[in-house]
């Protein structure tokens, strides 16, 4: 069987409305390198992404991006992970069927004995659905801002809420987590 490294293009056009859940007891593990490539992803993340196994080594890990997440989601994580501190943060995936699923993604750097990073590696569960019902607004609000403003936008949109909150950006996500409305 011949294997082709997938790209975003191979990503659905159709993007539907229809959600998967994982399992109370689901985890979903994937590690990239250095620039988010995919070197490694376990049976769980396989069977949510619908990709097959071989073709997403060497992905980019944008394939299961959602075109629902705001960009600034993503310049949270990176910023935090290639800084070796940790990201907390609610996530909705785009499987290969058009289909999404919600997850609250843990991701970390692998860093070697000299400190320096080699890898990340992400490990994902099932969000409470008040986070998700929280969430979806924020985000909306973040991509609408986006699209008119580009991050810059986005992220003045997050500080002021947090600042209104007064939260830091993983005491908000926590808060989430633990089911606050905020
Ligand atoms: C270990 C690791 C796991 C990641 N997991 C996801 C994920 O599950 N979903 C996602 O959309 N992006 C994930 N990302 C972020 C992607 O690398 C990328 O920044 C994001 O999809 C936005 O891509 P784009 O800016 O090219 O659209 C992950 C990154 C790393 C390092």
């Amino acid at each position: 069987m011949s294997t082709k490294t997938l790209s975003k293009l191979d990503a659905p056009k159709n993007i539907s409305n229809s959600e998967k859940t994982l399992g109370d007891n689901d985890f979903i593990v994937s590690k990239t390198d250095t620039k988010g490539k995919i070197i490694y992803c376990n049976e769980i993340f396989v069977k949510m992404a619908g990709y097959p196994p071989a073709d997403l080594i060497g992905a980019n890990h944008n394939l299961i991006r959602h075109p629902d997440m705001p960009r600034i989601a993503f310049k949270v994580a990176w910023d935090l992970i290639q800084d070796k501190k940790e990201f907390f943060g609610f996530v909705k995936n785009l499987s290969a069927d058009g289909s999404y699923y919600w997850v609250l993604a843990y991701i970390t750097a692998d860093v070697d004995a000299s400190g320096k990073i080699e890898s990340y590696t992400s490990v994902r569960r099932k969000p409470p659905q008040s986070a998700v019902n929280a969430i979806k607004p924020i985000y909306k609000q973040l991509l609408d801002a986006e699209r008119s403003g580009g991050i810059d936008a986005s992220a003045k949109i997050l500080e002021n809420l947090l600042e209104a909150n007064k939260v830091s950006y993983d005491e908000f996500v926590i808060n989430l987590q633990k089911g606050a409305s905020l």
